[in-house]
């Protein structure tokens, strides 16, 4: 697995200092309201689980399950786990690993909305704006990363590296074994 990885572009260290940093801002952000927030899988799984435990005060949490098309159908997405829980008047921070046309998060925010919450806010570890064809308003944000694909810390390549606890490019090799 080592021999995939191009470049580590976000190493460990750097990756935690800064979700706890965000963390802290959201904690303090969130003061005297109430906190929910929202993965969506499994991309945000790593990112959620460590964002929480710095966020220091009372919270709950829940996952959303999407599945998205990429050709023709760019930016069609399917629901395939939907949240256990009402979100009706409840402030609702969004935790995404990465957004890259704005599409996926653009579908999300529209579904979530319907349902109305107090408030609405997103929160993505990484934003890649080279690519964007929505505009979305994202109120934190971990690191803009250069115009490549990445993996690691939840995010995969056909369902593997989520485990990598870094972020990085993999070798253009993996990418011709298919
Ligand atoms: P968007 O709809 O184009 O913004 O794409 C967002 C979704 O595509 C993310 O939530 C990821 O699940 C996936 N994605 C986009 N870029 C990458 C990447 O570089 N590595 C892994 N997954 C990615
Ligand atoms: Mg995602």
């Amino acid at each position: 697995m080592d021999s995939d990885i191009a470049e580590i572009l976000i190493p460990a260290a750097k990756l935690k200092a800064r979700v706890r940093s965000l963390g802290r801002r959201i904690a303090k952000d969130y003061e005297g309201r109430d906190l929910h927030l929202i993965t969506v899988m499994k991309g945000g799984l790593f990112f959620l689980t460590d964002l929480a435990r710095t966020i220091e005060r009372p919270l709950s949490l829940d996952c959303l399950g999407i599945s998205s098309y990429g050709g023709q159908a760019q930016g069609t997405v399917r629901i395939t786990k939907d949240l256990d829980d009402s979100i009706e008047g409840r402030n609702v921070l969004i935790v995404e690993d990465i957004i890259d046309t704005g599409l996926t998060l653009a579908y999300i925010r529209r579904n979530l909305l319907v349902r109305q919450p107090a408030s609405l806010t997103i929160c993505t570890l990484l934003d890649r704006p080279y690519r964007r064809i929505v505009d979305i308003d994202v109120a934190y944000v971990g690191f803009t990363i250069p115009d490549a694909f990445v993996v690691g810390y939840g995010l995969d390549w056909k369902g593997q590296y989520r485990n990598l606890p870094y972020i990085a490019t993999l070798n253009p090799e993996v990418y011709r074994r298919g």
